[in-house]
Formats: structure tokens, sequence, C-alpha cells
């Protein structure tokens, strides 16, 4: 897409530099942690001056931070949507007022495709199919195996398209999925829908948990429940931020797939390109891989956040 943005410095960082209005999730998780000091520590780098928003998990928040970023005219506005829907309206107000917009991390869903000018993350039913495809290849020559999934902040592009990926993997195999409940992406919503799950469901085989901290949370529970996580009950997690890879390399998670959250270097390359009026591509796609125990215990020496 070429972008139809201030076309160069006329944003509210004076008259040189690139300012950008930054409008991010919240701070629900480590790997959100970890993004939000690779886009700030990216935009020093980079010469741009960020304008930083915390929605504290909440659209109408971040609806309001990008209308502050308009207002202030800034040149750049990049933002991880909290959930698919609802973007539109706001979307158009910055398009009206020659703002482009960057997606990072995470889409919108929208019939409109000029309103953002391109999405840079992960694939994430990607990510859900390789969760599954593992436990497909694990759960061979056993008769049934039952899942429980904590699922991340509902409406949220990760949570929608992990199912989606997962569901798809197992489909047609032994495994099911018996109980499936949001637990907000947080340790404490893993913590508190795992200890729900434990007394309703005598017969968990499997957690599959959205993001590593739900996970971390979900082993509170099952220790708390005298189980031992790993062993009596297995743990797919998807991020592999430090304290997730520790627990995978302790042998209390079975398997994570990689969400990378160091984005920021990226965004600030199309974000420089966009304001310049430059061609970029509508879709960047984030390299990632996966992690078993072994594999765990041989990264998490260099594991950078
Ligand atoms: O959008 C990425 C997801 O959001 C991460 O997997 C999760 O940890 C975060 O909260």
């Amino acid at each position: 897409l070429t972008a139809c943005g201030s076309g160069g410095s006329s944003g509210g960082g004076g008259d040189d530099g690139i300012t950008m209005g930054f409008a991010q999730v919240g701070a629900e998780s480590g790997w959100r942690t970890a993004n939000t000091k690779s886009v700030q520590e990216a935009a020093k780098k980079a010469g741009i001056e960020l304008k930083f928003s915390d929605a504290q998990q909440k659209q109408e928040n971040q609806i309001k931070a990008i209308r502050s970023f308009i207002q202030q005219r800034v040149d750049v506005i990049a933002f991880s949507p909290v959930v698919e829907t609802g973007w539109d309206t706001v979307l158009l107000e910055a398009q009206r007022a020659d703002i482009p917009v960057i997606l990072t991390d995470r889409a919108i869903d929208s019939e409109d495709e000029s309103l953002y000018e391109t999405f840079l993350g992960s694939d994430f039913v990607e990510e859900g199919r390789k969760a599954g495809e593992w436990l497909v290849a694990e759960s061979e020559g056993e008769p049934e195996v039952n899942v429980v999934e904590l699922e991340g902040t509902t409406g949220a592009a990760p949570a929608i398209d992990r199912h989606t990926g997962f569901a798809e993997a197992i489909a047609g195999t032994n495994i099911e999925i018996i109980a499936s409940q949001t637990g907000d992406f947080t340790r404490s919503g893993g913590k508190q829908v795992m200890e729900a799950f434990l007394k309703s469901h005598d017969d968990i085989d499997v957690v599959y948990a959205h993001n590593d901290d739900m996970g971390l949370g979900a082993i509170e529970a099952i220790e708390a429940a005298g189980k031992e996580p790993g062993k009596d009950i297995k743990i797919i997690t998807v991020d592999a931020v430090k304290d997730g890879m520790q627990a995978l390399a302790d042998g209390k998670i079975n398997f994570i797939v990689e969400c990378n959250p160091l984005l920021g270097d990226q965004l600030m390359d199309l974000a420089k390109k966009v304001v310049a009026g430059e061609e970029v591509p509508q879709r960047v796609v984030v390299e990632e891989t996966t992690f078993t125990q072994e594999q765990a215990a041989e990264a998490l020496p260099d594991r950078q956040y």
C-alpha cells in the first residue's frame, strides 16, 4: 500500500523529526512488557518521538488515545488493537486527517483495508496450528485426550485465531476440547479459570493456554490441587517469554509455540517509509519457532525477555 499520510514532518514532533502515537493494549503479560520495551527502545534508536498510551486492555481507552493523537497531529499512528472489531469510525477520522495508521501485533476485522497502511505481526492461526500438531503427534495411540483451553481476551485476534488453528489441527483425532474460557491473557485470570476447571472436571489431560502467563497461572492452580503440572496434566502455551521458558525447562510446561514481541525495529522502519510516502507491503509476518523442554533449557541463557 502507498501511504496517504502527512508526507513528511508536519506532525506534533516539531519541524524535523517524525512523531508516532502508539496505542498499546496494556501491560497484561510478560510478552506485552517485552513488546513495549522493544517499541520504546526502537523509537529512541530511530530518532522517532514516541507518544505512548496504555489502554489497560480497554478498547474505549484505545479509541480515546487515537483521537488524541489525531488532535495532536502526529505523523503516524501505530496500535495493537485490543479486540478485532469496532475500529472503522476512529480509523476513518485518522484517514480524513491524513494520518497514516500501522497495525502492529494484532489485526482488525474490517472490510475497508484502506484504513491502515500495513499490518506487522505474527500469524496467530499458524501458532494455534503448531500447538495442535504437537499434541496430535504426542497423543498417538492414546484412546482419548481431554483438553481445557484458557483463551485470551474475548474478541482479540490472538484469542480467535489461536483457537481456530488449534481446532483445525485436532479435528477428526482422539483429542477433544472439553471446556474453554477466557483468562484475559493474565496470570491471575489463568489461575482462576483453571481452579474452576479442576473443580468441574476430573478428567483433564491437557491445558492449552493462549499465552505463557495464563499457563503459569494454571500451574499454580494445578499444584494447589495436589497434581503435578507437566506430568498429571500436560501444558501447552504460546509466547516463550523467560518465565514460560523456565517452566518449560523445569518440566512444568510441555511445549511452547513462540510469539515474538520484538517488533520495535521493524515498526520504526515501516513508519519511516509510510511517512515518506513509500510503498510498504500490506502484511509483514514475523518469523517464529517452537520449543520443547530440551530446546528451552538450551535457549534460556540467551533469552532476552
Ligand atoms: O497479541 C499478542 C498476545 O497478547 C500475546 O501472546 C499475549 O501474551 C499478549 O497479551
